[in-house]
């Protein structure tokens, strides 16, 4: 139960950062009333779906995989580059599934990822100074003054290409494209060429061979529809509160809640997550299941009192706290929260986010090199096994595109390779093979512990 006074506009009355300064407020309100009366573009049911699968991921019985873009971008819009962003994360699911023997909970950062948090408010190049890009939702990229000014009526775009993408994915995802009989056909025509490839083939065989034992027993697409259809959710950070606050809806299904309609997930970002602050007022009163940032400067007092904000009843799936504490500073930053939240019996579900902590600059690109990323992800997978919690998933920035943004992986990209397909509009991504590459080590993870798991139960 949100506190007595919140309500889908309290917000307003807090401390707030990353705000954008829009230069007419009269604008501003108006298209936040025409959001209002616009359609949810998800279920409250939904919603409450994924939270008892997130809670499921919290108890060490499922896993997700949290993945996308760092920022969607209203020119890269189109059905090819959702169609192989989704395709990636579909082979890195069957791959987890198939390593770690456990459901795996597929969430995008697909579908309405579009505002960003910006470390400076402005940025100056030569004589000029400007307002910093922060993100298609909100202003645009190119530097002049034009393009800088927050402009409102991108909010509709957003919404519009958000509901079209969300209309893509569900079709992807029940009509057949996600039909596990399709194993083979979602390997990428780059990726079939790379040394992942044999691994991806072996795990797409015995998935068919399986399929046909299941068919011979009577287990097919038609009598079974988990083999021809997935789930899948859509997530984003809740950065833009006026834009969040006009998707809020409550829905006759669930009367006396509030769920945030622009997606089933919304997390607070790194930079916004004070606690006596506008963003976690707004998220402390929505129904939906949230994500917290927890950063390498993240006390545990702020860390408890967050917890207790965002999920006073303590119900299970309710807060995922996404860790993104940098290869070097996971083994002493983790640790001490992770105990923390046990001592306090607060229910949680940890992800890794191992590409926040892990971005330096080589040359004029951003960029992160694979190994820190893995190093990361191994981190969190000790840890946890150290503190005997449970690694719930990953969450990591991705492309299904063929780019060259993080460094190593199986094709060793260096910092001269990086200009080749530098596409990001904001943080570099892994591309398809790199990220495939990711989820055949968390498979590897993820059968380890079983085995050890099991060890342990036989021994009891
Ligand atoms: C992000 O997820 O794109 C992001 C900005 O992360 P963080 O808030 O962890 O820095
Ligand atoms: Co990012």
């Amino acid at each position: 139960m949100p506190s007595s006074s919140w309500h889908p506009a309290s917000w307003r009355d807090m401390p707030i950062r990353q705000v954008p300064d829009y230069p007419d407020a009269a604008r501003l309100r108006a298209m936040e009333e025409k959001l209002a009366r616009f359609p949810p573009l998800v279920f409250a049911g939904e919603a409450e779906r994924l939270k008892a699968q997130l809670a499921e991921a919290g108890e060490g019985r499922a896993f997700v995989l949290q993945g996308g873009d760092c920022a969607e971008s209203f020119g890269d819009f189109h059905a090819n580059i959702i169609r192989d962003t989704f395709r990636v994360l579909l082979q890195m699911a069957v791959v987890l599934t198939f390593g770690g023997g456990l459901p795996v909970v597929k969430l995008g950062r697909m579908a309405g990822q579009f505002a960003k948090p910006r470390s400076s408010d402005s940025e100056t190049q030569g004589e000029a100074t400007l307002p910093s890009y922060r993100g298609d939702i909100i202003n645009g990229a190119e530097f002049t003054a034009e393009a800088r000014t927050p402009d409102p009526e991108r909010m509709q775009f957003a919404y519009l290409q958000s509901a079209a993408t969300l209309n893509l994915l569900r079709a992807f995802a029940t009509g057949g494209f996600a039909d596990l009989h399709e194993v083979h056909r979602w390997n990428l025509g780059f990726v079939a060429r790379s040394p992942l490839a044999e691994r991806y083939a072996d795990i797409a065989q015995r998935i068919d061979e399986t399929l046909r034992f299941m068919a011979a027993c009577g287990m097919n697409s038609l009598t079974a529809p988990q083999i021809r259809e997935t789930e899948f959710y859509t997530s984003h950070e809740a950065l833009l509160l006026p834009f969040e606050e006009a998707m809020t809806r409550e829905p006759s299904t669930h009367p006396g809640r509030h769920y945030a309609c622009s997606a089933h997930f919304l997390w607070i970002g790194d930079r916004t997550r004070q606690p006596d602050g506008a963003h976690v007022e707004f998220l402390s009163g929505v129904a939906n299941p949230i994500g917290l940032k927890v950063g390498p400067t993240t006390e545990i007092d702020d860390l408890l009192r967050l917890c207790a904000r965002l999920n006073p009843d303590n119900t299970p799936g309710r807060l995922t706290l996404i860790a993104r504490m940098g290869a070097a500073k996971i083994e002493a930053k983790l640790p001490p929260l992770i105990r923390a939240i046990q001592r306090e019996g607060a229910k949680v579900t940890w992800l890794t986010d191992p590409m926040h902590g892990n971005t330096h600059s080589a040359g004029s690109y951003k960029t992160r090199s694979f190994d820190a990323i893995l190093g990361e992800v191994r981190g969190f997978f000790d840890i946890h096994h150290a503190e005997r919690t449970n690694p719930g998933g990953v969450h990591v920035e991705m492309t299904g595109r063929d780019v060259t943004e993080c460094l190593g992986g199986a094709h060793r990209l260096t910092e001269a390779d990086l200009s080749a397909n530098y596409a990001t509009f904001c943080d570099p991504r892994l591309n398809a093979e790199q990220s495939l590459e990711l989820a055949f080590l968390v498979a590897e993870e993820l059968k380890s512990r079983r085995g050890t798991d099991l060890r342990l139960q036989a021994a009891q």
